[in-house]
Order: structure tokens, then sequence, then C-alpha cells
């Protein structure tokens, strides 16, 4: 783990100056004292932690790293995330709204330690108010990294905005370079559509692209080799994420779900893998440096490979979540939620309530998978009831 902090001992009395002290009786410090992961494993603050301390949590890891769902609707089926109808989307007044979006990311970053934001959904290009959003965190925050993650629908038409609002990157996901293929996968033939918002961005400048895929056996397997090949060309960075058991159907076995071993065999036909140099700094991507058989003395690229199954990166996880509806999510696999829209809404309760209630769901974050134990292919894992859609990617 690389995070060395004077870690508070669990259970330690609490910090007379912790602003998220559960016994202090002002609206912000009521915070302590709600319903959610806390209950099972104390508050942040009576375990001793300030607000100084950040999103800490009883393992001694730090999220830095802001996952915020913008919605969760998407123009897509994915299979290995959607059913082929959809789900029952929320209702726009439970979502969060783009003034909440932008205060919730001010407390995130001014009080709490965070220093990158990912822009998630769900699809987040289906909200009208995208670019305002991200102009409204960019007015805030000038150096934050604001990336988001997209199926690349209408990319196409909102690239140049999105950039000139201050979006530093975007991770499009594409599995597929075939219609039939992308038609199959994500039941619906839009795959030109996705390539003019890849090319646009591109176009417009925006960042570095990280395309990224996830193998399904039988399907797309066929095509690493190709998506790398185009990947490189084109100065994308190529990441394959191994197909974690969050599909709205169950349909996930972890026989059937493709390895990163697996991944890098059929790489290695075309191309030679090497480690990248470069730290992976808590990034999940195992990232290797690509050189084509054909022209061995040149790196084409890099590839990047999640291997969120076989091996979890659970240990380093930086990461804090945030539905659509403004409920915190300590671990993609959670099982508990907390919610901040209520607070968001309640007159009167400040960014230190906000701030207090966020760390306690945080300091609840279990050790791995949601459990307290790795292992996804476990007889006791159980899959959450949110699909990836539905929590944010
Ligand atoms: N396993 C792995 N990746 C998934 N994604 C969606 N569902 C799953 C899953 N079950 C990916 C999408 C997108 C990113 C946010 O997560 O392809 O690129
Ligand atoms: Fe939509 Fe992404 Fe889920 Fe596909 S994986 S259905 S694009 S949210």
């Amino acid at each position: 783990m690389g995070i060395q902090l004077g870690m508070p001992s669990i259970g330690s009395p609490p910090s007379a100056a912790g602003s998220g002290c559960a016994t202090g009786s002002t609206a912000d410090d009521a915070a302590g004292s709600h319903a959610g992961a806390s209950d099972a494993n104390g508050s942040a603050a009576a375990a001793g932690v300030r607000a100084a301390d950040g999103l800490l949590d009883r393992y001694g890891r730090r999220a830095t790293d802001m996952r915020l769902s913008l919605t969760d609707k998407c123009n897509l089926r994915c299979t290995y995330c959607m059913p082929a109808e959809g789900l029952d989307w929320l209702a726009k007044d439970k979502v969060l709204s783009g003034a909440e979006i932008v205060r919730l990311v001010r407390i995130g970053v001014d009080e709490l330690g965070v220093r990158e934001l990912r822009l998630t959904g769900g699809e987040p290009l289906v909200r009208a108010d995208l670019v305002d959003i991200v102009a409204g965190i960019r007015s805030n925050h000038p150096d934050l990294p604001i990336s988001m993650t997209t199926n690349g629908l209408g990319l196409d038409k909102k690239a140049q905005a999105l950039k000139d609002a201050g979006l530093t990157r975007i991770n499009v996901s594409l599995d597929s370079l075939h219609p039939d293929t992308f038609a199959q996968l994500t039941r619906r033939p839009f795959l030109p559509r996705v390539l003019a918002g890849v090319e646009e961005a591109a176009r417009v400048g925006l960042g570095l692209i990280k395309i990224n895929a996830v193998l399904m056996r039988g399907i797309n397997d066929v095509e690493s080799p190709d998506l790398l090949e185009w990947a490189v060309s084109h100065g994308f960075e190529l990441r394959f994420i191994e197909q974690m058991p969050l599909d709205a159907d169950h349909g996930w076995t972890r026989d059937g779900m493709i390895s990163a071993a697996e991944i890098r065999g059929w790489l290695e036909r075309d191309f030679i893998l090497t480690p990248d140099p470069r730290q992976r700094d808590g990034a999940p991507a195992e990232r290797w440096e690509v050189r084509r058989r054909s022209a061995p003395d040149v790196v084409a690229g890099i590839v990047g490979i999640i291997a969120s199954v076989t091996e979890p990166f659970c240990a380093d996880c930086r990461r804090t979540r945030i539905t659509a509806e403004g409920k915190v999510r300590s671990c993609l696999f959670s099982h508990e939620e907390t919610d901040l829209l209520e607070l968001l809404r309640t007159p009167g309760s400040g960014d230190a309530a906000v701030a207090a209630r966020w760390q306690d769901a945080m300091w609840g974050k279990p050790k791995a998978h949601g459990m307290d134990h790795t292992g996804l292919g476990d007889a006791d894992y159980v899959q959450p009831d949110r699909t990836m859609s539905a929590i944010g990617g």
C-alpha cells in the first residue's frame, strides 16, 4: 500500500478538532450519526479521523480519485452491463443537479483532498447540461484533471465544447470495430457514430484518448490484436478490462471471463509486450509498451490491462464513487451506500456536514471487492444489486 499516514487506531477517542465529530450539536456535526456504512464500522470522527485527513479508510487507504456518475441513463445496452430493456431510470428530481455536482466536487477537492475527477454514467453525454457542469467545475478548480468515460455517442457534436469548457481527457468504451459484433455487444447499430465521436475528440485535442474494451468469449475476443493495431496506429491508449460480475443478467462466470493472462497471450502473437517502465502509482491498469513483431525496434504505443478479477488492485485503491442520485459508494462492489443528496438539500446544512458524512462512508470501505477479502469467484461473493451503469464506472 502506498499510503503512509499517522493512522488513527480504530476506536481511538474522537478528536476535538474534527469538524465531523459525532458528539457535537451543530448542523455540521450532525453528520456523524447517520445510517449507512458507518454504523457497522464506527464513524470516521469517532475513530479520530480529522477533516484534514480526507477520505481515509480503516485500512489506511486514502481516496483522492473521485468518480462521479452524472446519470444512470444510457443509449447503449452492453450485454455485460444492462438488460436489453434498459433499467427503470431515476426521476429527474432524484438525480444530482448541475449546481449540486459542482458543490460536491468543490467539497471533495477543497475539504477532502480529491485530486482527480472522472465523470461517468450511465452515459454522461445524455445530460443536456454536461458542458455547463464541466465549465462550472473548471471555474472552481483551474488545475484539476477532469476526465470523462463515455460511449462516444454524440461526442462528434460535443467534443469541441467540452474541450473549451475545460475537460482534460476522455475514455471511450469501444469493444469492436466490426459493425455486426458491435451491434451484438451493445444491442445497437451505432458503431459509425462512435467512431465519428472518437475522431472528433482526437481532432479537437481532447488529451490522450483512452479506449476501454471488454472482451467476451466467442464474440469479440478474436479481435483483440486488431483493436490494438487500430488504437496504436491512431495514437490512442487501449485498455482491456476483465469482465466483472456487474451485469444485470447475472450471466458472469469466473470460467467464462477472459483473463488478463489470456489477453496478453493473444496480443503477443502480433506484438511484443514489455512492462512500461513508468510507475503504476495506484492506477489499476498494468501498462505495457507495444512493439509490432514486424518492427520490433519501435515502440508503437502503450496497452493497459485491468485485471480487476485475476489480479485485484484493491490494496492500492484510491477511488471514491458518487452515484447519479448522490450516494457515496466506497467500493464498486459495495452493498452499502451513503446518501449525500438529502443533506445537500437540507437548508442550513453546510459543506462540513456533507464532508463528514462522506468521510464516514469511506471509513467503512471494505478491504476488497465489497468484502473484507478479495475473490470475485469465491462462493461468498455476492453481486451488488446495481449494474455498472447504475453505479458509475
Ligand atoms: N465488467 C468490466 N467492465 C465493465 N464496464 C461496464 N460493465 C462492465 C463489467 N461488467 C466498462 C465499460 C466502460 C467502463 C466504465 O466500464 O465498458 O468502459
Ligand atoms: Fe452504457 Fe457503458 Fe453500460 Fe454500455 S457499459 S450500457 S455504454 S453504461
